[in-house]
């Protein structure tokens, strides 16, 4: 499998391919792949002739230095992990220098106030940091098509702005989430849990199921305060935020619109390690 990490060296391999007529998906991660990704590389190589699956720990994302210094990073297992999906993958694996040359900061966006939640309001800076970088790759890569999880659903919503807005000639696909056996959304971040946190954290999506189920018949208000006394309760989990809000806006919901979608968010800190998930209500 061919690894790159000079954009000049891919943009030249990549411009012969596109010469033959061949379609580039391009998958956007910061490693430590595990199967949320790698389905988003299957469904990218179902679907075009060529993957182009960039690995890269953004620093300008990150709001937490240790966060930063501790995201794990191994090129050569994520490599080991890539091959046998498909012959016609390629990774970009740049330097920090090579994605910023001398200056690492990022560029201010609006995205229509769907930056604003969530991650957006517990992570200062975050959305200008993923902006800066995914609007540099798909520059870098010019691909027909890229694959985002909806693990992370506002960043979804947010690059589809990011390319509306900005009009980049890519389509932008939002792929399911994919959980470990317990519910868990799985995520690089899992692997510095503990073992016993590993196994209890089926908790945070059983939290976001009965949300769904109270969704019905409760008020926001009271599935948020429920959330919150189970998480007072709980010896390991530290709720940050539990939200209920429109699925294309992100606008809180105070109670349930007739054919208005909804979707509930979680971000949960157990111990220094800070995990999210979401689930669509209706
Ligand atoms: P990262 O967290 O590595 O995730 C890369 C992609 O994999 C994202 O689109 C994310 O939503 C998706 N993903 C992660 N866990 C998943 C799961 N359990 N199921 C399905 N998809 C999952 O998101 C980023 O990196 C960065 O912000 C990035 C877009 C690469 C910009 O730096």
């Amino acid at each position: 499998m061919a690894v790159f990490h000079k954009k000049e060296l891919l943009r030249a391999e990549l411009l012969g391919l596109k010469k033959e007529g061949k379609s580039i998906g391009l998958v956007p991660t910061m490693g430590a792949l595990h199967q949320g990704h790698l389905s988003l590389v299957k469904e990218a190589a179902a679907k075009n002739d060529v993957v182009v699956v960039s690995i890269f720990v953004n620093p300008t994302q990150f709001d937490n230095k240790d966060d930063l210094s501790k995201y794990p990073r191994d090129l050569n297992t994520d490599v080991q992990l890539l091959s046998p999906i498909s012959p016609d993958i390629i990774v970009f694996a740049p330097t920090v220098e090579e994605m910023y040359t001398d200056n690492v900061s990022s560029a201010s966006f609006d995205f229509d106030g769907l930056e604003l939640p969530m991650e957006g309001r517990y992570r200062k800076g975050h959305f200008d940091g993923v902006g800066t970088i995914v609007k540099r790759l798909f520059e870098a890569v010019e691909p027909h098509h890229a694959y985002f999880g909806e693990k992370d659903y506002q960043q979804l919503l947010i690059i589809k702005t990011l390319v509306k807005k900005h009009r980049l000639p890519v389509q932008v696909h939002g792929c399911p989430i994919e959980r470990e056996e317990n519910g868990l959304a799985m995520s690089s971040r899992n692997e510095r849990l503990t073992k016993e946190q590993r196994e209890e954290a089926g908790f945070i999506y059983r939290t976001l199921q009965t949300a769904k189920e109270k969704f019905g018949t409760d008020s926001v208000t009271e599935i948020r305060e429920w959330a919150t006394e189970q998480f007072q309760k709980h010896p390991m989990f530290n709720l940050e935020y539990l939200e209920i809000a429109d699925a294309n806006t992100l606008k809180p919901a105070d109670h349930k619109v007739k054919d208005k979608k909804y979707r509930a968010f979680i971000a949960v800190y157990a111990d220094d390690v800070r995990l999210i998930d979401n689930i669509a209500l209706n």
